[in-house]
This record gives C-alpha cells, structure tokens and sequence, in this order.
C-alpha cells in the first residue's frame, strides 16, 4: 500500500467545532496527513489554544472563532479564512449542539438551536465558502465538504433528543442533495456518522462509560460498531473522514457509519457505500 494513501500534504481544511472532541481529532489528524487547519468555535481562547496546542505538534493550525449558528455567522467566517487563503481543498461542517428534553416539555429554543447549527449551518457555510471550494476543485481531485452527521440521524435513539435526531436525519439528506449539485463544479459532498463518542457534547459516554456494559451501550445507543468495543481506541484518528479527504476512490453524497479502526480496512467498503443514485463515484 502506498505510503501517502491518506496524504493530506499541500491541502488547506476548515473544521469548524474544531477547539475541542471530534473537530479537534479530526484536525489532529489533518495536521498529521500533512495540511494547513484552520479551526473555528464561539470561544476564542478555547479556539486559539487548541490551534497553539495542535501547531506545537508541527503542522500549522491556525484560530478563527466564530459563531456559526446563523447566515450573518457563516458569511463572517467565510470572509475572516479568504483574508488568509483564497482557495479551499477541505471543509468540515462538525460543529453541532444537543438538546434533551422529555417531549411534553420540549422547548421551541430547544429546536431552534438545534436545527440552527446542525442542519441550517452546513447549508449556509458551505454557500458562503462555495467560491473558495471550487477555486480549490479540479475533475481530478475535487474539493471536499465532509458533514459530521450522527447515526442518530439514521436509526432513532432512546433519549428525548427530538430536534437532534431529526438534524442529523436532515443532514444526512441534505448531504445527497448538495452533492448532486456541487460534484458539477468538482465538489464532492459526503457525511460521516459517528456512533456515540466521549466528549463535552455526549458526556452519557464520556462520565459514564465504564458502568454501561458492553452489551447495555449497544442497546442504549443502538449502536453497532465496526472493529473494537473499547472505547479508548475510538481516539485512534479521524480515518473515515480522512479516508472521505484523500484523492482516491472517491465518491459524493454517501454517509460513512462508524467511526472504528477497522471501518476503513473494510474490503469493496468504498464501492458497497456509493450507491450512485444520487452520489456518484469520481475515480479511483
Ligand atoms: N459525541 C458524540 O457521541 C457524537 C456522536 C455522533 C455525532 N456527533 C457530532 O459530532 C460533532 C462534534 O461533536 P462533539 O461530541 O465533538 O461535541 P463537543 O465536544 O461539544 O464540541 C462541539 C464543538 O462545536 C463548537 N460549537 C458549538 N456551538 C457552536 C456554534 N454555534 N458556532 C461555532 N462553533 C460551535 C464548540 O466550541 P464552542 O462551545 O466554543 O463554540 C466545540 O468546538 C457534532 O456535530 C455532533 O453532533 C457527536
């Protein structure tokens, strides 16, 4: 196998959520392969130490906090990386928010927050950072926008997350339909959902991991996962959304399950998941 089969070198990336739990990994793993990171969240000291911390390891990670839950938001993020780069090889729509609530209670802010930042954001990030992308995209290796979904969105969790489940199940569509339009301009659009993950946002898995049997977190999170129950390997790296990044066997508006470290060593996975219906392979 090549040795640079997820290379990353020579490419430009915006994570947003990227201070902290899975943006963060998957920034650590962009700087690994080689990019330049530009990470982005509300609170600029958390946002400017994580990219002081991640550039200490040699990559260059550079801070641009930012609200995105709102059009004014996104346009403002957009304009604050064109002061830096003018082309854009790797955008990751990941920064999200949960809201519980038990259903008679549920709140109309608990939706509009919700919805606001996991499904309107993608959208409007994306718009806003279009021109940048297809600066970026070329037939042979075309630009990437990588939405951070949830299995959530795909199978119904027990827990009163209503708006939640529903973004995400939005995202996951609103992904096919991107990509059909953008891959005309050598942007590919795919999703990735994560099983549930230890971090600030799921502290149920962070604060509570080693009570729930393996058993109990399969059924509670209706999760099946690929590869290793431990949950300490989920730290591993980012290799579905690298594997979504890199050049090869590409191919646009699929949703990628899992996030395990044999996900990708899956053999004909590529194939199995680009039913071409909507998204399309690119080239191997
Ligand atoms: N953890 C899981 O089990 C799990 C499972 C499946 C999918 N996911 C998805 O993975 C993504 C990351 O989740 P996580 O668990 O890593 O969450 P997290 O640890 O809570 O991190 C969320 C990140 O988003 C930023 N953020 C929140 N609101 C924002 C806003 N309005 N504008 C800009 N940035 C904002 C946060 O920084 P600030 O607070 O400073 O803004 C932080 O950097 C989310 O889309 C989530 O739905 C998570």
């Amino acid at each position: 196998m090549p040795s640079d089969l997820f290379s990353l070198q020579g490419r430009t990336a915006l994570i947003t959520g990227g201070s902290r739990g899975i943006g963060r990994m998957i920034a650590a793993g962009f700087l690994a392969q080689g990019a330049k990171v530009y990470i982005s969240s509300r609170k600029a000291a958390a946002c400017d130490s994580t990219a002081a911390e991640l550039s200490a390891g040699g990559g260059r990670c550079v801070s641009l906090p930012q609200d995105v839950s709102t059009v004014e938001g996104c346009r403002a993020l957009a304009a604050a990386y064109s002061q830096h780069e003018p082309r854009l090889d790797i955008l990751v729509n990941n920064a999200g928010a949960a809201w519980l609530a038990e259903f008679d209670a549920f709140p109309e802010n608990g939706w509009d927050k919700v919805v606001d930042l996991n499904l309107k954001s993608p959208f409007f990030l994306t718009q806003a950072l279009a021109p940048a992308l297809r600066a970026a995209g070329t037939k042979e290796r075309p630009a990437k926008v990588i939405n951070v979904a949830s299995i959530d969105g795909i199978r119904p969790n027990p827990q009163e997350t209503y708006s939640y489940q529903a973004s995400k199940a939005g995202l996951i569509h609103l992904t096919r339909r991107m990509a059909a339009r953008l891959i005309e301009e050598n942007i590919c659009v795919n999703a990735i959902a994560p099983g549930a993950f230890a971090s600030e946002m799921n502290r149920t898995a962070r604060d509570q991991a080693a009570r729930i049997s393996a058993k109990k977190r399969a059924m509670f999170f209706l999760l099946r996962r690929v590869g290793s129950s431990d949950w300490s390997e989920l730290n591993e790296g980012p290799r579905e959304v690298l594997w979504a990044t890199t050049h090869r066997s590409l191919c646009s508006g699929s949703d990628q399950v899992g996030w395990g470290p044999s996900n990708c060593a899956r053999k004909n996975r590529p194939r199995r998941r680009c039913p071409g219906a909507i998204g399309r392979r690119v080239r191997d």
